[in-house]
């Protein structure tokens, strides 16, 4: 039988991408993830309605061990991308924060490390392990920010800038770096980690706190204002997701040479747009201005930033394909046809805001604990701890 491939946050934006890749080629899947970011629902249902029973269902946090112990039996891989994905959500509650980065990770090591023949894994970290930037001398051209070294400017971030730890997301995710390559040392396991920047793509549920491209589209498609933290001139790398999804697979093809290694994984020097540059592209696409409203910076928020992917590429000939015009657009489109064609979510946005603990900041879209009310409405559609997975993913495909 063909082993399956674990991705903890599968049903998330990335885990999503990747696992369709995988069951478009016939490999099993087991999607491991607790269903706490509003609207990843959808992107579950779909999965299973495109790939049916090739689709494997376990609804649970990264917190409970004993879920994991079971997820990693039989696993030929693993992504580990579930995670507490907000800077913002990260300074209200830090705990949890910690508790899902750092000792989620902990304990997925710990279950991965319990098996005869451990997988690889491959573990998605963040840019922002490297600080705010704010030693970086920014010129400024027109409607950007650049550095004002040539260097910097040309090839962006390498793996070898001094680590920073800002904010407690990038402490603890950092935290869970830090254990991921002690454990390629200490216990042999064989892993990566790729420091992702700015992703972007189809089934992306951005958020004014996570995954902005897409949140400036939603916007705009709704007619709402954009919200721009700082001048706008802030200057990002953004990869579209297909792109990463085929490094993603080299990793694992290369997993023998890269292990116990980082990577800059993120759009590279040929494309960066700024927040004032993706207004003026979302102008194009929709024939109108959108209402902009200025607010002040936001704590630890990079004003540049680009991956330096050099020695991913020069380790599995790995480049970006899509240019940000093209991605911005695929997406755009997306949205649109998305949105005419969709169902209400399981749980609206408006109920979340609504039954939120109240320590999750922003317009409400972000991540967050699975408060008692979702947790019992989750524990309806899909069984008590995950139990019965495949009738589970049938329930979720004729409710939403
Ligand atoms: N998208 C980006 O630009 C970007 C940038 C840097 C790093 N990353 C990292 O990549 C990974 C995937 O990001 P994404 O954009 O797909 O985010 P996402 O929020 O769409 O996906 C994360 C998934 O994890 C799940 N999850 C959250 N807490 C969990 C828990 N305790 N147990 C189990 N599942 C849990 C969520 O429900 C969600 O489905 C994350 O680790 C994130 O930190 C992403």
């Amino acid at each position: 039988m063909t082993k399956r491939v674990l991705i903890t946050g599968g049903a998330g934006f990335i885990g999503t991408n990747l696992a369709h890749r995988f069951l478009s080629a016939k490999q099993p899947v087991l999607i491991f993830d607790n269903l706490s970011r509003p609207g990843v629902e959808r992107n579950l249902q779909w999965l299973r309605e495109t790939h049916g029973d090739l689709v494997q269902v376990e609804i649970a946090g990264v917190q409970d061990m004993r879920a994991l112990r079971q997820a990693v039996q039989g696993a030929s891989q693993v992504f580990h991308f579930a995670a507490q994905v907000a800077v913002t959500a990260s300074l209200i509650d830090p705990i949890y924060d910690f508790e899902v980065n750092a000792r989620g990770t902990l304990n997925l090591l710990e279950a991965i490390r319990a098996l005869d023949d451990p997988p690889p894994l491959i573990f998605a970290s963040t840019s922002k392990v490297y600080g705010d930037l704010k030693e970086v001398r920014l010129q400024v051209n027109d409607d950007r920010y650049e550095p004002q070294d040539e260097d910097l400017r040309t090839h962006g971030f390498s793996e070898e800038w001094p680590l920073n730890f800002h904010s407690p997301y990038g402490c603890s995710k950092r935290a869970a770096c830090q254990y991921v390559l002690d454990y390629t040392r200490t216990f042999r396991l064989p892993a990566a980690i790729f420091r992702l920047s700015c992703i972007y793509g189809l089934h992306q549920f951005g958020n004014e706190d996570q995954g902005w491209v897409a949140h400036f589209l939603i916007r705009a498609l709704e007619n709402l204002p954009l919200t721009i933290y700082g001048d706008g001139r802030q200057v990002r790398a953004v990869l579209f997701v297909e792109d990463l999804v085929d490094a993603f697979l080299l990793a694992r093809e290369n997993i023998k040479a890269l292990t116990g290694q980082a990577f800059n994984i993120g759009g590279g020097p040929t494309n960066t747009i700024s927040l004032l540059e993706l207004v003026e592209l979302i102008r194009e696409l929709q024939g109108r201005p959108s209402r902009i409203v200025f607010d002040g910076w936001r704590p630890a928020d990079q004003q540049y930033y680009v991956s330096d992917t050099t020695k991913f590429w020069a380790a599995t000939g790995w480049s970006p394909k899509v240019g940000v015009r093209e991605g911005v657009t695929r997406l755009y489109q997306w949205l649109l046809e998305s949105r005419h064609l969709s169902a209400p979510p399981i749980v609206s946005v408006s109920e979340l805001i609504d039954e939120r603990d109240g320590h999750v900041p922003g317009n409400g879209a972000a991540n967050g604990h699975v408060t008692s009310k979702r947790k019992s409405k989750i524990k309806k559609l899909f069984g008590a701890n995950g139990a019965s997975r495949r009738r589970a993913a049938h329930k979720l495909a004729k409710v939403v």
